[in-house]
């Protein structure tokens, strides 16, 4: 079974077939759509990708739980649909560096954003990605006028690499120095586990 990280406000679970009805909903709504950069899919093209997410080696992906909207006890395995807020993903896109990664981010629930679970579930990804993939650098691409992804990706660290006016986007990169790593591991310090 795929690996579940508990946080202090999220816990990151695999993206699960149980899963894909919410997001499909999510992924009809043009905001989102425009902020992730994503195509509208049919409810089979997102069956399909949710497939294709859990078998690519090149990708890395997690259900974000509110671990305040999960009923009972949280038990590894179990997908949570109750909790489920947004996703986080990493994706080694590439082609002259494997350590590359491409980090993505959404908090789909309104009433979920401006708690802090967004920065927490990048940090927790990027520590997961460091320790299982090697990754020693993570590079973001946002929307000129994305504040709010602006805002979090700079108070990590990412520093604009680049910017593209054809499609209005910047670039962002953070390399993973050993006392970024260092950082890191303290920041998200009581993560748990579970594989
Ligand atoms: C961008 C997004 C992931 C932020 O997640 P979030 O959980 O709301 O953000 P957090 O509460 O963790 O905030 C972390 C930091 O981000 C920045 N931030 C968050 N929302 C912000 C906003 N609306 N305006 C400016 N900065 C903002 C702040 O620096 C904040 O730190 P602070 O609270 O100490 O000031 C969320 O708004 C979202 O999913 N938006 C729609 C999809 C999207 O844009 N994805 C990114 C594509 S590149």
């Amino acid at each position: 079974m795929k690996a579940s990280l508990e946080g202090e406000k999220v816990t990151l679970v695999p993206y699960m077939r149980e899963h894909v009805p919410k997001y499909h909903e999510w992924m009809q709504d043009p905001f989102l759509l425009q902020a992730t950069g994503s195509e509208p899919l049919s409810l089979d093209q997102e069956y399909e990708m949710q497939l294709s997410w859990t078998q690519d080696p090149l990708k890395q992906t997690f259900i974000i739980l509110d671990r305040e909207l999960i009923v009972g006890k949280f038990i590894h395995g179990e997908p949570h649909v109750e909790a489920m807020v947004g996703d986080v993903n990493i994706y080694v896109n590439d082609l002259d560096d494997p350590q590359m990664a491409e980090v993505e981010i959404m908090i789909a629930e309104p009433k979920s954003r401006g708690k802090g679970l967004g920065k927490e579930s990048v940090l927790m990804m990027m520590a997961f990605a460091v320790d299982n993939f090697k990754i020693h650098t993570f590079r973001v691409k946002i929307g000129e006028l994305n504040q709010a992804s602006l805002g979090l990706f700079q108070k990590l660290g990412f520093k604009e690499t680049s910017y593209s006016k054809i499609f209005n986007e910047m670039t962002l990169e953070l390399p993973m120095t050993e006392s970024k790593i260092c950082e890191l591991h303290q920041l998200i310090g009581n993560m748990v586990t579970h594989s």
